[in-house]
């Protein structure tokens, strides 16, 4: 018999690992809480949200539960794997404690010092006061203040003066605009040079990287606009060399397996660490312990093995068993979002063009919900469009092509997503 598989989220990204988990023959049947109307189509929806911790161990036990694979990050920190592997459910996703490398950046921090795990220089405080004494004693100039806990990928501020530290800390510290995510903060020195994202499947004691995928962050064409959950992806990533891949193996993720291993806190599931290449070389920027959304888009349409027998192997600690093989293909995924995402936007629009899709290219849905009348749209990210190719520029031409024939009310998409790469 094979097995019954929870996932929680809504995203494109749930839809894309629902999607390649439906290809396994070890997979019997796939559970997604809540899910959108893609996860639908792919597995069963299960009306529970993502942090009714209570809630998803009951539907778990209720509906059979023999697999949990985490992908988002709100569970992991309230406990989910801890609880669903004491009911004797096998899990790849992190402990609450192992978790911590996402959900408590100060705790990353002492971490990454301990380990000399390569980092930006920062101070953490709890006290607003003590803050602002140590922005006000230091000379002025570019800081970064990030809210220490979950604050859905807005809890970071780059400033460039001491003035904007100070309203920094004013934001998390005394208005508490992320709530108790920003009672702690971290003070960083500001860095300088270019992104890159990695991603790691982990077993505790072994991790074995995935391709690269990079993500374009902001709502805007030429890289303006608000910071958003992120509008589109590509794989493999230009820059990203075998030596940088082997640096960031040997530097970061090794050291931060190893590490949490000897703390007695083994990481399962998987590491996703934002870097920052800079001139002096390689900096963890902030450690994700899930994947990456819509890099995942991008990186599952690659994925020629089982992800199913991949994540099963992790969960038993033998993940260095199991073939993890890519393929050569290239990927490229450009997110269709709601007008006024990230800021304010209307749900509830009819999305047409859904079929007129080419069978080669995958659309994946984030915030959609099934209607009489319909496929609606119901969230600022509603689909991702995804096609591969032989070549970047194929795959993104391919993307753009089949975007092109879906519609709703005030659509819009980045033009820019894997622009230049490769042409
Ligand atoms: P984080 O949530 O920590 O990944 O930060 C979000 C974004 O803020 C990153 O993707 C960077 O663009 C920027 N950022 C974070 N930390 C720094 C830093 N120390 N120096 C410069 N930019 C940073
Ligand atoms: N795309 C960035 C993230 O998932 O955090």
């Amino acid at each position: 018999m094979g097995s019954r598989v929870l996932l929680v989220g809504a995203g494109a990204r749930e839809h894309a690992i629902a999607w390649k988990l439906r290809q396994s023959p070890k997979v019997d049947e796939i559970f997604v809480a809540p899910g959108n109307a893609g996860t639908a189509a792919v597995a069963t929806n299960v009306p529970v949200t993502p942090k009714d911790i209570d809630a998803l161990v009951r539907a778990a036990a209720d509906l059979r539960i023999d697999f949990y694979l985490a992908t988002m990050d709100d569970p992991q920190p309230l406990g989910l794997v801890d609880r669903l592997q004491a009911a004797g459910i096998l899990c790849y996703g992190p402990s609450a404690k192992a978790a911590q490398l996402e959900s408590s950046k100060a705790w990353a921090k002492a971490f990454m010092v301990r380990h000399g795990i390569p980092a930006a220089d920062s101070r953490t405080f709890s006290d607003y006061r003590a803050a602002c004494s140590y922005v006000e004693s230091r000379p002025d100039g570019p800081l970064v203040v990030k809210a220490s806990g979950l604050a859905a990928g807005k809890g970071a501020m780059v400033c460039n003066d001491s003035r904007e530290v100070l309203e920094a800390l004013d934001i998390a510290m005394v208005r508490k605009d992320f709530g108790v995510a920003g009672e702690t903060v971290v003070i960083e020195e500001r860095l300088t040079g270019w992104e890159a994202s990695a991603h790691a499947f982990c077993d505790g004691k072994t991790a074995v990287m995935m391709p690269y995928a990079t993500d374009y962050k902001r709502a805007g064409d030429g890289d303006i606009g608000l910071n958003t959950g992120g509008m589109g992806s590509y794989s493999p990533s230009a820059g990203v060399d075998a030596e940088l891949a082997r640096a960031v193996y040997d530097a970061v993720v090794a050291p931060t397996i190893v590490g949490m291993a000897e703390e007695g806190i083994p990481f399962n599931g998987t590491l996703f660490p934002g870097l920052m290449i800079t001139p002096g070389g390689l900096r963890v920027l902030e450690y994700n312990a899930r994947f990456g959304d819509p890099e995942t888009q991008s990186l599952m349409v690659r994925l020629e093995s089982d992800l199913f027998s991949i994540c099963e192997a992790a969960a038993q600690q033998r993940l260095a068993d199991v073939p993890v093989v890519w393929s050569d293909d290239a990927s490229v995924s450009v997110v269709l979002a709601s007008g006024g995402y990230p800021a304010t936007y209307k749900l509830g629009y009819v999305i047409e063009g859904l079929d007129a899709v080419d069978d080669n290219v995958h659309v994946f849905h984030a915030g959609t919900k099934e209607d009489p009348g319909g496929v609606l749209s119901n969230g600022g990210r509603v689909l991702t469009v995804t096609a591969t190719g032989k070549t970047i520029a194929e795959a993104r031409l391919r993307a753009y092509d089949n975007a092109r024939r879906i519609r709703f009310v005030d659509m819009f998409y980045r033009k820019d997503i894997a622009a230049g790469i490769d042409e």
